[in-house]
C-alpha cells in the first residue's frame, strides 16, 4: 500500500501520451516517481521518448513486461476510436482486450500489480439509477463489448489488479468534447448538441490522482470512478461556453441547440444512460470525486492560465 507501492520498483505507464497517460505522468511526477514509459510509437508531445510497443502486435507488450519486471503496470491504452470501432472490431479486440489478457498473464508472473482503465460503454444505458459495478453489463457497442472483454481477461488472468470504470474524460489537451466545443464554438454561431444522453464528465487529472491514491489504499477489482452529479452533453456545452466566456477563451457563446440522439446518427450506438455509482471506492478507498462543475472549472482555469 501507499506511496511505498509505487516505490517498491519500477512502474511502467503504458500509453504515456494519451488524454489519461499525460495526466498518470504528471500525478507520478507530483510524488517523485518518474516511470518507464511505452507509447505506440515511442515519442511523447513534449519531444520526449518511451518504449515502442503496439498493442495489436500479439505478445508486444506482455514481452516488455517480461523484460522490464516493473512493480506496477499504470494501463492507459486502449482503442478508443468508438465509431471506426464498429468497422475495425478485430483490432479493438485486439488492442482492449486480448493484450489486456497477456498483460494481466505476464503480471502475474512477474509480480506486478495492474492498474487499467475501463468505460461506461459496457452497459447499455437503460438504467434509471446510477450503474453499481455489480450491475448487469450489455454493451451496445463493439467498442463498449471489447472494453468489457478486457475487463474480463484481466480479472481471469489471476493478476493482482484495479480496473476503473470511467466515463465522459476529457482534459486541457488532447482530442475530447471540451476542446471539440471551443474550437467549433468558436468558428460558429450555432450548434446542435444530443441532450438526450446522461452522464458525468471527468477530468483526467482527477482520474489519474484519485486511481494512483486508491492502488495506495490497496483497492484491487472492479471500481467506478466518475464525480458527483450528472448532466447532457448539450448542458455540459453550454456550462462551457459560459466558463470560456467568463475567462475571456471565447468573445461569446455560440447558440447550443438542443436535438435527439436520433438527429445525431453515429455508426456506434451511446449509451443514453451513462451515470456511474462510485459509492463503492468511497466505501472502500474513502475517496470521492468532486462535483462535475469544479472540475470543468478547474480544466477551464488550465486553459486560461495557459492562453
Ligand atoms: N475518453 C473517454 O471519454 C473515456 C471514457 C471512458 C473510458 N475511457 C478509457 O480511459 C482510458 C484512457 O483513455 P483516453 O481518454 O486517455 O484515450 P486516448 O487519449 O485515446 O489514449 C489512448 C492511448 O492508447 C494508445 N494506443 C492506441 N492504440 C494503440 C496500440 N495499438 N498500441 C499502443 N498504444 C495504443 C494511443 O496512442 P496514439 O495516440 O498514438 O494512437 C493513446 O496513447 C482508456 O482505457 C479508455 O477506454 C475513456
Amino acid at each position: 500500500m501507499s506511496a511505498t507501492l509505487l516505490d517498491r520498483g519500477p512502474v511502467l505507464l503504458v500509453g504515456a501520451d494519451g488524454q489519461l497517460g499525460t495526466e498518470l505522468r504528471k500525478a507520478l511526477a507530483a510524488r517523485g516517481v518518474v516511470p518507464l514509459m511505452s507509447a505506440l510509437h515511442g515519442r511523447l508531445p513534449d519531444g520526449g521518448s518511451a518504449r515502442a510497443c503496439d498493442l495489436s502486435v500479439p505478445g508486444a507488450l506482455a514481452a516488455l513486461v517480461a523484460e522490464l519486471k516493473p512493480a506496477v503496470v499504470l494501463n492507459a491504452a486502449a482503442y478508443t476510436a468508438v465509431d471506426r470501432a464498429e468497422s475495425e472490431p478485430a483490432l479493438a479486440r485486439r488492442i482492449n482486450a486480448d493484450a489486456v489478457g497477456e498483460l494481466g498473464a505476464v503480471a502475474r508472473a512477474v509480480g506486478a500489480v495492474v492498474v487499467h482503465y475501463s468505460t461506461d460503454y459496457v452497459f447499455a444505458g437503460d438504467g434509471s439509477r446510477p450503474y453499481r459495478e455489480d450491475d448487469a453489463p450489455g454493451p451496445v457497442s463493439v467498442y463498449g463489448r471489447t472494453k468489457l472483454e478486457g475487463e474480463q481477461a484481466l480479472a481471469a488472468s489471476g493478476a493482482e489488479a484495479v480496473t476503473f470504470r470511467l466515463a465522459w474524460v476529457y482534459a486541457a489537451h488532447s482530442a475530447n468534447f471540451l476542446r471539440t466545443m471551443l474550437r467549433v464554438g468558436a468558428e460558429r454561431e450555432h450548434l446542435r448538441v444530443v441532450a438526450d444522453q446522461i452522464g458525468a464528465p471527468t477530468p483526467a487529472h482527477w482520474i489519474a490522482d484519485a486511481s494512483l491514491r486508491a492502488l495506495e489504499a490497496g483497492a484491487r477489482g472492479l471500481y467506478h470512478l466518475a464525480p458527483q452529479g450528472e448532466t447532457s452533453w448539450h448542458a455540459y456545452a453550454e456550462a462551457i461556453f459560459a466558463g470560456a466566456v467568463s475567462r475571456g477563451l471565447l468573445p461569446r457563446a455560440p447558440v447550443v441547440e438542443a436535438i435527439a440522439s436520433t438527429e445525431y446518427p453515429t455508426p456506434a450506438a451511446r449509451p443514453a444512460w451513462s451515470v456511474l455509482d462510485s459509492g463503492k471506492l468511497a466505501r472502500d478507498a474513502g475517496l470521492r470525486l468532486g462535483h462535475w462543475r469544479k472540475g470543468l472549472d478547474e480544466v477551464l482555469d488550465q486553459l486560461a492560465t495557459a492562453s
